[in-house]
């Protein structure tokens, strides 16, 4: 049975996780989808810089059109980050009608409508639930799992960064400059770690959470932000002396068609759900006027957990190829047709 080629742009954190996991799982995913998946070409920046996966040299390139306009290549995973140069690749990508997997929520909140609408045009699919919450399937939980309910409020810990930095200053007393260095090493920190600590990486994913889970366009200006960066050792033990555990919370409330959403540093009682979060590990509280409260709760950085939404993305792309039926993104018909309007 013949391959599925898939082409990834970036083998840094997150791509080598996807390589680790499409070779390892081999067997789980032809169960899954009825072939072989093979990685057939690697964008990077540096070919000759030592991997801490090993990879046929020959799948390496510097030439994105190694990988564009391979017209054998029929899924391109997007995990190497940026915006501008990536947002081109990803147009040239569904332009050349391949489906696209992404991590990058940098580039979704800010450029997802014209990507979603380029995928929808060349029915491709545009899937990226890897971009919040790392291994936290919570975008498919939203389109899907609560498909059915009217969603009003969702609170999370959406950044792995800030909640590993406050976690180890607030329990171990460790100083914010070497916390942060830790989480760069541990690969849970963004290139430039400042959208991280000033709150603008959780901002992206509170965008993209709110426009799931309210099927409509929330922009990345509707977020108002503040970060870490002026938070104190002495303000987390002085919270914790009497019972607080503070937390980077990220906030969405919808009340009729008014939404505000927000991410701020927030003082939870020790004995909140939230306050046991801890490390890199995120979770979303979601309210929906059926369902109820519910809490998602896992991993929301590093390589192997982000690596796992990457790749159960994939599964999908190619379910829908085998179905025939790809053009399906994430969003509703309803909010497609905002973006079509708004684009007249
Ligand atoms: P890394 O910096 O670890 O890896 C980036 C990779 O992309 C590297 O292999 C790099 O090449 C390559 N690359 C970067 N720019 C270019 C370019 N202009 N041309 C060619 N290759 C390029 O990033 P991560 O893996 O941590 O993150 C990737 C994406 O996933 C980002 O969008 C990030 O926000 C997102 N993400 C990350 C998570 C995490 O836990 N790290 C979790 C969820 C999402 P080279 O190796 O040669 O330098
Ligand atoms: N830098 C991000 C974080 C990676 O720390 O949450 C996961 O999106």
């Amino acid at each position: 049975m013949q391959a599925i080629s898939v082409g990834l742009l970036g083998l840094g954190t997150v791509g080598s996780g996807v390589v680790r996991i499409i070779e390892n799982h081999q067997d789980k995913l032809m169960h899954q989808v009825g072939c072989p998946v093979k990685v057939k070409k690697i964008l990077v920046q540096d070919v000759e810089k030592e991997r801490s996966v090993k990879v046929d040299a020959s799948l390496l390139t510097m030439d994105p059109a190694d990988i564009l306009d391979d017209p054998e290549i029929e899924v391109v995973i997007e995990v190497m980050g940026g915006i501008e140069n990536t947002r081109e690749h990803m147009l040239q990508a569904l332009k050349n009608k391949k489906n696209v997997v992404t991590a990058n929520k940098d580039l979704m909140a800010v450029h997802g409508s014209e990507l979603l609408t380029a995928a929808s045009e060349n029915d491709c699919d545009l899937f990226f639930e890897a971009s919040v919450a790392g291994g936290i399937p919570i975008l498919r939980s939203l389109v899907d799992g609560l498909a059915s309910d009217r969603i009003t409020k969702m609170m999370g810990i959406v950044n792995g960064t800030t909640n590993y930095i406050l976690t180890k200053m607030s329990q171990e007393g460790l100083p914010y400059d070497s916390v942060l260095k830790e989480a760069q090493e541990l690969g849970y920190a963004e290139a430039n770690p400042a959208s991280d600590v000033e709150g603008l990486d959780a901002a992206r994913k509170m965008a993209i959470l709110s426009t799931l889970g309210f099927s409509m366009k929330i922009d990345l200006d509707d977020v108002k932000v503040k970060g870490i960066t002026s938070v104190t050792e002495e303000d987390l033990q002085y919270a914790r002396q009497l019972g607080y555990t503070m937390k980077l919370l990220g906030i969405a409330i919808r009340e009729g068609d008014k939404v505000e959403v927000c991410v701020e540093p927030a003082l939870l009682p020790s004995s909140h759900p939230l306050s046991s979060v801890n490390n890199e590990y995120n979770a979303v509280y979601v309210y929906g006027e059926a369902v109820g409260e519910t809490m998602f709760y896992g991993p929301g950085a590093g390589s192997l957990p982000t690596a796992t939404a990457v790749v159960s993305d994939l599964v999908g792309v190619i379910k829908n190829m085998r179905l025939g039926v790809n053009g399906r993104s994430m969003v509703t018909p309803q909010y497609e047709k905002q973006l079509k309007d708004d684009g007249e």
